[in-house]
């Protein structure tokens, strides 16, 4: 057996075991997530994000910073109506989720990322995928706006906490080192090993492989949409051109 279809790939975990063994590996996951970060440690195999790569992800980026300064509502608005400017769209989307200093953070890193090439880009989209993960305000990604809010009112002075939302300094150490983890997974099996953005159908029905593997999201009592518990760590990735794409949380 020489090649495998990952057709939910997720965390890579899988995939990687298997471009471990040797193997052509096809990841394929719907969302953008785990299709950043499969392009970046399972189809990618050589190339890696140096320190001069990371200063200027995290480099100040005056134009997004002046937007958010200025737009009115700044930090209040929840979507509709507010700030279009590229530079604000996680400060317009994600008021709730983090403190303001992180969101503005965010939109930074994220037209930094912009500008770099390839799988570097993958790179840097998976560690910041990680980043906000890891430091998610309330502990997920699945709260909704009416339920962001209602607990926003209830423990509007948590808004600073520490407890709930980490300093901006433990974001870019957790960037940093998400960088450094991803960089040591990356190498080169021999074998010519891609990433796909399909539902699983489409992506089985195009790539053939030796073995078939399908770990499909799993049904909880509590969470049964992976769509909605993902929708915002996709939307704040893969931040949607013009206002038809957006559709508030
Ligand atoms: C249980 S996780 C897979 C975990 C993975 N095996 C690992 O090693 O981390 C399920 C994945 O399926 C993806 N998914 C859900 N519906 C899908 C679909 N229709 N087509 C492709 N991927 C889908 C989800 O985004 C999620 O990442």
């Amino acid at each position: 057996m020489d090649s495998v279809v990952d057709a939910f790939s997720g965390g890579a975990n899988v995939a990687y075991h298997f471009k471990r063994k040797g193997m052509k590996v096809i990841a394929n996951d719907l969302l953008r997530f785990p299709y950043h970060l499969a392009r970046a440690v399972i189809e990618n195999s050589h190339e890696k994000l140096t320190e001069e790569d990371v200063e200027g992800i995290l480099a100040p980026n005056p134009p997004a910073c002046r937007a958010a300064d200025t737009m009115p509502g700044y930090g209040r608005k929840l979507g509709r109506g507010a700030g279009r400017d590229a530079g604000t769209f996680i400060v317009d989307h994600f008021y709730g989720y983090y403190t303001k200093p992180v969101l503005h953070w965010l939109d930074q890193v994220w037209a930094n990322i912009q500008k770099l090439p390839g799988y570097k880009k993958d790179l840097a989209l998976a560690a910041l995928g990680n980043t906000v993960k890891a430091k998610s305000a309330f502990g997920q990604f699945s709260r909704s706006k009416m339920n962001r809010k209602a607990d926003l009112e209830a423990v509007a002075s948590l808004e600073q906490s520490q407890l709930s939302n980490p300093p901006l300094s433990k974001f870019i150490e957790s960037f940093k080192r998400s960088v450094r983890q991803l960089n040591n997974l990356v190498f080169d099996n021999g074998k010519e090993c891609k990433a796909f953005n399909l539902d699983a159908a489409e992506a089985v029905r195009r790539y053939g492989a030796d073995v078939l593997y399908l770990d499909p999201p799993y049904v909880t009592d509590e969470i049964t949409d992976f769509r909605r518990t993902s929708a915002a760590l996709t939307l704040m990735l893969h931040k949607p051109a013009g206002e038809s794409g957006v559709k508030p949380l």
